[in-house]
């Protein structure tokens, strides 16, 4: 571990805000670049790239917020190699710029119709010219990998003379590979200047290409949030700083309780989900579903998860289906505060069987009601929806009306939304927020059948307290669909507290 042992600690730039905003369709507002960027701090990163100052007036105004913000992390904008970027990134009261060179004679004569000379200069005067403005300089060679290695070198060295602070290799098209990459950072860790590794992940190997850059000498990776970015995405931070800390033993500083937090916050706001299967932070990351891994995991955790899910922020979750086995239909009885015998078991598991051989997955809420059916004691709902009306158009803020027996009292409560079904949503919460205290931490919609009329499935995650639990309402009407499985949510939760 030549590097991470030469320089000690691994430094973090994270450019979900520059490089993760560049993925298709992401443009991200003002407040929502902040709330990115105050948690990226909290979470414990070096240096957060807020955005490229040349973009327009609004990436500005916020680049600039996020720089006047008070952060504990260094904050830098990507500028080219040109002396009014570096004012306009001025203008924006930023700590560092990440000045881009393109080093690879693929960019410099087919993109920028220059040659190497150049491009050495104009990457010189801008340092300096950055330098003596008081900006910290990292001096990036864009399609480094691509590049001739003793040409990459001496702009580096070039660089470094006129002032750079840090320097950055970057893999722009992610063709590099685990070997190559500790091989080329090796032989880049002889310059007296540190090296930051910026990979993409093109082929899947930037984790990899990245880490082994680390080993071979980078002291600084780039990363983003959920690896966005453009194509197939950068680096991704989780998984970097889980490779680190669980595989090499290597401290990061980073704050790994509040990866997954941040996962979402990112995901909700640029819009772009998380595959069900990504390491760390996928939906999947830590849920189980085969009964004889869940046998496994009652016997020890670690059989079948390779870090407990709480050292990122997430729980560990059993979903039943036609894999389940005895052992997750107990564990999730449990969880739900139902005991049975050994018989009433077997009847509920080969229920649960049934419905997974349908095609189904069976939510908290389901196995519940099997479970009540098996052991003869179906209970009275305690929120029951009587009427329910719903009013929208492009000329009306969506509203809708219900009237609900709550505990056997009569309530009529209007609410609105940004759409029906939120409207909906939150007039059935106001009707039972004076009774308790629930919320709505998941929605879900699939398409059942194709077509205008289609069979709609909505899988809702409810909370109480520290007690969630998942419902499902399905129908050819959304909203139906929506309040069906919010109802049953409700239901469940209160029952589960009368419980205990
Ligand atoms: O991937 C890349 O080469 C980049 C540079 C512009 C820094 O993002
Ligand atoms: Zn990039």
């Amino acid at each position: 571990m030549r590097g991470i042992a030469l320089f000690g600690k691994v430094h973090l730039l994270d450019t979900t805000l520059r490089d993760g905003e560049q993925t298709p369709g992401v443009s991200l507002t003002l407040d929502e670049k902040l709330s990115i960027a105050r948690q990226l701090d909290a979470l414990g990163v070096d240096v957060i790239e807020a955005g490229s100052a040349v973009t327009s007036e609004g990436e500005r105004e916020a680049m600039k917020a996020v720089a006047g913000e008070g952060l504990r992390a260094e904050i830098a904008s990507y500028v080219r190699a040109r002396t009014d970027d570096v004012d306009l990134a001025l203008d924006c009261d930023v700590n560092s710029i990440h000045l881009v060179v393109p080093v690879s004679d693929l960019h410099i004569k087919s993109k920028l119709r220059s040659d190497r000379d150049s491009v050495m200069r104009s990457a010189v005067t801008v340092t300096e010219y950055a330098k003596d403005h008081g900006l910290v300089v990292e001096l990036s060679g864009e399609d480094a990998s691509r590049a001739d290695e003793a040409y990459l070198k001496s702009l580096y060295k070039a660089g470094i003379d006129a002032g750079a602070d840090r320097l950055c290799y970057c893999d722009t098209v992610g063709v590099l590979v685990p070997e190559k990459s500790f091989e080329i950072f090796s032989r880049l860790s002889d310059l007296p200047a540190p090296v930051s590794v910026h990979c993409h992940d093109d082929f899947g190997q930037a984790t990899a290409n990245t880490v082994a850059a680390l080993r071979g000498g980078a002291s600084q990776a780039h990363v983003t949030v959920n690896g966005i970015g453009e194509r197939g995405g950068n680096t991704s931070l989780e998984e970097v700083v889980m490779t680190l800390e669980s595989l090499y033993g290597i401290k990061t500083e980073i704050r790994c309780q509040e990866l997954y937090s941040l996962s979402r916050l990112v995901s909700r706001l640029t819009g772009i989900p998380v595959a069900p299967n990504k390491a760390i932070v996928g939906e999947n990351a830590f849920t189980h579903e085969a009964g004889i891994h869940v046998h496994g995991l009652l016997a020890d955790t670690s059989t079948y998860e390779p870090i407990h899910p709480e050292t990122v922020g997430r729980k560990r979750r059993i979903v039943l289906g036609k894999h389940a086995g005895r052992s997750s239909v107990e564990l999730a009885l449990r969880e739900l505060g139902i005991e049975c015998t050994k018989g009433e078991l077997a009847e509920i598991l080969s229920r649960v069987k049934d419905l997974g051989d349908k095609g189904k997955r069976v939510a908290d809420a389901d196995l519940q009601t099997i479970a009540e059916i098996v052991l003869s004691i179906e209970k009275e709902p305690k929120v029951k929806l009587d009427e329910f009306t719903v009013v929208s158009g492009n000329r009306a803020t969506p509203t809708a009306s219900v009237r609900i027996i709550v505990n056997g009292a009569e309530m009529l409560v209007a609410g609105t939304g940004v759409g029906p079904v939120d409207a909906a949503i939150n007039a059935i919460r106001r009707t039972i927020s004076g009774v308790t205290d629930v919320r709505l931490e998941e929605y879900h919609v699939d398409a059942i059948t194709g077509g205008t009329s289609a069979l709609v499935e909505v899988w809702v995650t409810m909370a109480m307290g520290d007690r969630s639990i998942t419902a499902r309402g399905a129908g050819a009407d959304i909203i139906m669909a929506s309040v069906e499985a919010v109802l049953e949510g409700i239901n469940r939760l209160m029952q589960l507290e009368e419980d205990g």
